[in-house]
């Protein structure tokens, strides 16, 4: 398999459970203590080694633009402060290797006509996939745990995670046989089944290595649940053909999509990383 430089940040959804935040903020702008979601995720795709990224905005999103520009006037004023550790942080958001390339989808038609949106940019080479709303804390970045998967299986990889099965309704389920340490083949994968039909309780999380053989697969799917072209359907389609893995990261993942996984990811990371603590009486 080729290196794989580029990502893709799909961030054009209406992050309708944040309402009213989300109205006229994207839902990747709001910050776990002091950085906003989409820089989580951004430093985890550059951390491994990551030079494209592709973001896929949609309205409201400017912000998101703006986050990644360079922003002059801020950083004379912080030197005129003397707040020299505040304009390193400023300065220090983007390596100077990095491109960000910004393209918009039309409409939220569902995840995977936002990937399928990257095409043109992404060419024929395998990708990496980040939902900004996993936070997932990690010694090493997940992208980088599947990127060495995929290299060493030669196919797609999805990020997994072992859920209750009551939750199987609210992720893409896959099933398949081990192959060792963490990874197995999916033999099947069914977006957001009911607990009694889910095929099994492995579930697939916002992040994914795809080969650029996905793209024709999203062509033609056409809508699948909730009325939305989906990211699992494309994938459904694409095994049949292509040899795609799931692999069980190592590391903390938070559903910053919701409010309870994003109130956790703000308590835990603000005591593990910034000492914070919550008064008692
Ligand atoms: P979600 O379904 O979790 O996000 O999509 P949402 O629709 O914004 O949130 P809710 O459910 O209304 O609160 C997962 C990811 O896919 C992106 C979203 O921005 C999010 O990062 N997405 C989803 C798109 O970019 N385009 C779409 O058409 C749909």
């Amino acid at each position: 398999m080729n290196p794989i430089r580029k990502a893709v940040f799909p961030v054009a959804g209406l992050g309708t459970r944040f309402l009213p935040a989300t109205k006229a903020m994207p839902k990747e702008m709001l910050p776990v203590v002091d950085k906003p979601l989409i820089q989580y995720a951004v430093e985890e795709a550059v951390k491994s080694g990551i030079t494209d990224l592709i973001f896929i905005t949609g309205r409201n999103k400017r912000s998101i633009e703006d986050h990644f520009d360079s922003m002059p006037e801020l950083e004379a004023e912080l030197i005129a402060r003397g707040k020299t550790e505040m304009l390193e942080i400023v300065k220090d958001i983007l390596p100077s290797n990095v491109n960000c390339i910004y393209i918009r989808q039309s409409a939220p038609l569902g995840l995977g006509h936002a990937v399928l949106c990257a095409e043109p940019v992404v060419g024929n080479e395998p990708f990496a996939v980040l939902l900004a709303d996993d936070l997932i804390d990690s010694d090493t970045p997940v992208t980088h745990q599947l990127i060495q998967v995929a290299h060493a299986c030669n196919g797609s990889v999805l990020g997994t995670q072992v859920v209750a099965q009551k939750e199987t309704k609210k992720y893409g389920i896959i099933a398949g046989k081990s192959v060792g340490s963490g990874t197995m083949t999916v033999e099947q994968i069914v977006e957001k089944p009911d607990p009694a039909n889910a095929p099994s309780n492995n579930a697939v999380v916002g992040r994914y290595i795809l080969e650029p053989d996905i793209f024709e697969h999203l062509r033609f799917i056409g809508k699948g649940a909730g009325g939305e072209i989906q990211l699992t359907d494309g994938i459904a389609s694409m095994l049949k053909s292509r040899a795609v893995f799931g692999h069980t990261y190592e590391g903390t993942r938070y559903d910053c999509g919701s409010k309870n996984g994003f109130f956790e990811a703000t308590v835990n990371l603000g005591r593990k990383y910034h000492k914070l603590q919550v008064p008692t009486e």
